[in-house]
């Protein structure tokens, strides 16, 4: 069965295609490699010794992502294609919705006119925005705070009018909490851009000597150390509850909504001292004033993808920091080694 990777040259499609792989699925990828490196592919390829088709291709493009349907035959797709910087999405929001809403609506037309009409989407925890209470479960208000957590919504909601349009479409909207980590092998993992913005590949920077401390932005949060609150989960985790969410599609469930976290919630302090733990270091950190937009705490219900999935996460905090340190330690430079 072929699977379309979307963005899957990615930090969570890379991790994801070899899943795909190992479990007997032909990948191709469409990617117009904006936030990565066709090296994440090699590297699959190798790990698995199995062949990726890899299109560069900008999804925005309809002719192009039309010529892929053409050549191979897809029976389902995998849409990771996006823009996922909160903080650039303020800056620049319209390129946000261009990229995301844009190209998410090139693709489903596409999809459309093929006659392929099994998506799983990622989305994100930043659709609670605030959550009211935690745990989260997926049927709580959404909203958002910010126009990168918008796209996610708003994409949520072309895709549930498309379903109501016509409901022979397949749709699982994965709501993904923080994920971390990286294969085991440190082959592949995170390799974001410049200076990162997610906590753990700053950590992992400072662990390494390249940065020089960890902000810590804001200790005066209602939690037990002050500090943000998360559900950090393994991508690698992760990345199998995609195999099974490819799996549900299967039998045809409509439009289905999951949550993939661990449940548990860690807070930034934690985070830092479970990997000075992993990398035997001291990490250092300073608080600095807390960032807009940031919320208290959020982690997940995971009980509805456990139950209609029989997915649940499997790998710990120790196992995320080390395999992350694994990673970083053995490409300091990522993929640009
Ligand atoms: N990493 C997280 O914390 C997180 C959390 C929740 C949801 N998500 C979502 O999961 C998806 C994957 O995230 P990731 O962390 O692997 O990010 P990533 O940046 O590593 O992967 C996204 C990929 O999409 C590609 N891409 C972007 N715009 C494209 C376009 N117009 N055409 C073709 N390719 C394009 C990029 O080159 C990149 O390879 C994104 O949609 C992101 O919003 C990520």
């Amino acid at each position: 069965m072929k699977i379309l990777v979307t963005g899957g040259a990615g930090y969570i499609a890379s991790h994801t295609n070899l899943e795909l792989l190992q479990a007997g699925y032909e990948v191709v990828v469409a990617d117009n490699l904006s936030n990565s490196s066709m090296e994440s592919i090699h590297r699959v390829e190798k790990l698995t010794g199995k062949k990726i088709t890899f299109y560069e291709a900008d999804i925005l493009d309809k002719e192009r992502l039309s010529n892929i349907f053409v050549q191979e035959g897809i029976h389902s797709v995998i849409h990771f294609a996006g823009l996922k910087a909160v903080g650039e999405s303020c800056a620049i929001p319209l390129k946000y919705f261009r990229n995301n809403l844009s190209g998410t609506i090139t693709l489903l037309e596409v999809m459309q006119e093929y006659n392929v009409k099994n998506l799983v989407f990622s989305s994100s925890a930043t659709v609670y925005g605030d959550p009211e209470k935690v745990p989260v479960t997926e049927d709580m208000p959404l909203s958002a705070t910010n126009p990168y957590g918008r796209t996610k919504l708003m994409i949520e909601e072309m895709l549930r009018d498309l379903y109501r349009s016509d409901a022979s479409w397949n749709i699982a909207i994965l709501r993904y909490f923080n994920p971390i980590g990286a294969h085991e092998s440190g082959e592949i993992g995170e390799d974001p851009n410049g200076i990162p913005n997610n906590l753990v590949p700053y950590v992992a920077k400072v662990a390494i000597g390249e940065l020089e401390k960890v902000n810590v932005f804001g200790d005066d949060y209602d939690t037990p150390d002050g500090t943000g609150i998360r559900d950090y989960i393994h991508v690698v985790d992760l990345a199998r509850g995609h195999i099974k969410a490819i799996e549900k599609l299967t039998q045809n469930p409509g439009l289905v909504v999951y949550n993939l976290g661990t449940g548990v919630g860690y807070s930034v302090l934690d985070i830092i001292h479970n990997y000075e733990k992993a990398c035997n270091k001291t990490i250092p950190y300073a608080v600095t004033p807390r960032r807009p937009g940031d919320i208290a705490v959020s982690y997940a219900d995971a009980t509805k993808a456990y139950q209609e999935l029989g997915w649940k996460a499997e790998k710990g905090i120790d196992k995320m920091c080390e395999d992350s340190f694994r990673w970083q330690s053995k490409y300091p430079k990522g993929y640009k080694n």
